[in-house]
């Protein structure tokens, strides 16, 4: 972020009251009713100052980027590589070498599984992930698991959906090759403690991958404290644009690891018998890359930067209690997931009422929440049930919200009486 942004961090907190107006979208009504947007885990609506950049770019700066000697395509690479600047000040990284652009956090995975993963991991080898993980960070791991035989482990977790750290020495070995672990998990809320496990991973030599996709817009992420080797996060999470997410490595790291994909931007020279390739970032952005995605991005970074994630924590921290406080007054109705350490996330169950009823008749007031396993069918498995209903928080809700929730949960307990 330019210091522009970076000033205004530091002068000016955004009044989080007026925050609904900078969102088009949340002007609208649906079914005749106000909009209740409380689907933010799925992804975030995005602001007027994103909209604009984006249209603005498209009409004053836009080209194809780095091939072009024109001045049109100069300013265009300027801005794409501002934007990585912006991500690399936004999460702390030491360099914007260190981050690569990409679609969003499920690509970031693939590309560590099978890069550093497949040069990593070996027959009889084992990964180690958490039992709340996102099918993202499973599936990839599981891919590779198979390919070279090698055992997927998973870190339990306790009932209120906290992890429990005390056995992840028990599960690491010599044949331990990677952890790759949720910062915020999308199903639970759970806040997991990175650094320590990181440490962990340190003390025995073994890198830690963090799945940012539910952590980047709600708390300050600093990979350097985190400790990390690898970071990734979705631009549609952040009240960016969808299409576009980053991936940040630590560039030693980075440096060894083969390409992901081939063609375009990764060549430095290609011949019929051999081709070498670019340094990192550019190794593994092949092709024309979400150029605009990438400028929507620096602006989402730039609008949440103004607001700050002091003012951001605050104020999320503070409609969670309030929701969690109001929900639990509703007869029947469990949250599952109740950590300590929670982001604002809420999933729950209704006695005798299916999620997807749930989820439909409150579409009818107005109100966007999402039913179904949230991909993360384990954890469903583990609470021993199908599905919940999620209501997740963003900047722009308020305990108005929270109270349009509650009323119609009561509406849809009276349809089902
Ligand atoms: N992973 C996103 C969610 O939790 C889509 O809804």
């Amino acid at each position: 972020m330019g210091n522009t942004a970076t000033n205004s961090i530091e002068s000016m907190s955004k009044n989080l009251q007026n925050v609904k107006c900078d969102f088009p979208i949340l002007q609208k009504t649906f079914h005749g009713k106000r909009l209740t947007y409380l689907d933010s885990a799925a992804s975030t609506q995005k602001p007027n100052a994103v909209i604009d950049c984006i249209s603005n770019f498209l009409k004053n700066d836009y080209a194809n980027i780095h091939r072009g000697v024109y001045a049109l395509s100069q300013r265009s690479t300027e801005r794409y590589e501002k934007a990585r600047r912006d991500v690399a000040q936004f999460i702390h990284a030491k360099t914007p070498k260190e981050i690569v652009f990409l679609r969003g956090t499920t690509e970031g995975i693939n590309l560590i599984a099978n890069t550093f993963g497949r040069a990593r991991v070996g027959q009889g080898d084992e990964v180690l992930i958490s039992s709340m993980e996102h099918h993202s960070n499973i599936v990839p791991w599981q891919l590779l698991c198979l390919e070279k035989k090698a055992q997927l482990k998973t870190i339990p977790m306790f009932k209120d959906g906290s992890l429990d750290l005390s056995k992840i020495e028990s599960l690491i070995s010599s044949k331990t090759k990677l952890i790759s672990i949720v910062h915020v998990s999308n199903a639970l809320g759970t806040i997991n403690p990175i650094k320590d496990i990181v440490e962990i991973g340190k003390k025995h030599d073994i890198p830690v991958i963090v799945d940012g996709a539910q952590s980047a817009a709600h708390l300050e992420v600093n990979v350097q404290e985190l400790g990390c080797d690898f970071f990734i996060f979705s631009g549609h999470k952040v009240y960016g644009p969808t299409g576009i997410g980053a991936l940040y490595g630590r560039y030693e790291l980075l440096k060894e690891m083969p390409p992901y994909q081939g063609g375009g931007e990764m060549i430095e020279s290609v011949s019929f018998e051999k081709s070498t390739f670019k340094l990192p970032p550019d190794r593994f952005e092949a092709g024309t890359p979400d150029i605009m995605g990438a400028v929507g991005l620096s602006a989402a970074i730039e609008y949440i930067s103004e607001i700050g994630f002091d003012t951001i924590g605050k104020h999320e921290a503070t409609l969670l209690k309030y929701a969690h406080k109001q929900l639990q007054q509703i007869k029947g109705l469990e949250i599952i997931g109740t950590a300590l350490s929670k982001s604002g996330v809420i999933s729950f169950v209704l006695d005798g009422i299916h999620p997807h009823d749930i989820a439909t008749i409150l579409d009818q007031d107005g109100i966007a929440v999402r039913a179904g396993h949230h991909c993360a069918q384990p954890v469903m498995d583990y609470f021993g049930v199908p599905a919940t209903t999620r209501a997740s928080i963003g900047i722009y809700n308020n305990e108005e919200d929270i109270d349009a929730l509650v009323s119609a949960l009561h509406h849809v307990q009276e349809i089902f009486k």
